[in-house]
């Protein structure tokens, strides 16, 4: 089994989440002063047992890394945020989720560095060839945050979303794709 090992970023470190953090992780996206963006096209709360539906175990395991894998966004040994990858497809291309887990944490250049540092992980180990992030519209600061690190708006109905990706997050989601070769 390939083990999933930490990653360095220029200022944060990824460390690869297990089941036991989930909680955390969960209350970050519910019960944090960020929540409210993260929620701004489903419910406002959800219990633990439910959002497992959605990131199932392999997200904090090493059993199916083609599926997917959840990080803990590490500042210094202080854990700061959660990024995860999705499921990989055929053609090598990957979702990307990020949310730290307080207003006071963003603004800072931690999350830019997270996903540069996931993307370069999901290139070399993975091959990973293509990342999209869909933020809604309403969430300007994640659309810009993106474009620094290299990913460009694509112009997409969320019709053309759900069918090209498989699901949209929002009614106004932004199709936001870096492509690893345009971006060196
Ligand atoms: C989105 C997120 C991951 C970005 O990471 P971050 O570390 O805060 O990003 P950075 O500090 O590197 O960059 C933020 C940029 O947005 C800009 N910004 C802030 N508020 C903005 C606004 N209202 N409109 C446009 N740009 C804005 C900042 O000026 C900065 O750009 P600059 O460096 O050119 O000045 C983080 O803010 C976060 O987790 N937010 C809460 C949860 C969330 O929204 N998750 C994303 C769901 S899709």
């Amino acid at each position: 089994m390939r083990v999933t090992t930490t990653i360095d970023g220029r200022r944060v470190r990824l460390r690869p989440a297990t089941l036991a953090d989930r909680r955390m992780i969960h209350d970050w996206s519910y019960a944090s002063d960020v929540a409210p963006l993260l929620h701004l096209s489903d419910a406002p709360t959800r219990p633990l047992d439910d959002w497992c539906d959605d990131w199932e175990t392999h997200y904090f395991t090493d059993d199916e890394p083609e599926r997917g894998r959840m990080f803990l966004v590490l500042d210094g040994e202080m854990p700061v945020g959660a990024i995860a990858y999705n499921d990989i497809d055929e053609r090598r291309r990957v979702e990307l989720d990020i949310w730290l887990n307080a207003e006071a944490n963003c603004g800072r250049g931690l999350g830019t560095d997270a996903i540069e540092a996931l993307i370069g992980y999901l290139e070399a180990e993975l091959g990973v060839q293509t990342f999209m992030m869909q933020p809604s519209a309403r969430n300007p600061r994640a659309v810009r945050a993106y474009e620094k690190v290299g990913f460009a708006q694509v112009p997409a109905t969320p019709e053309e979303i759900a069918e090209d990706w498989g699901g949209v997050d929002h009614e106004d989601s932004v199709l936001m794709i870096r492509e690893a070769w345009l971006a060196r």
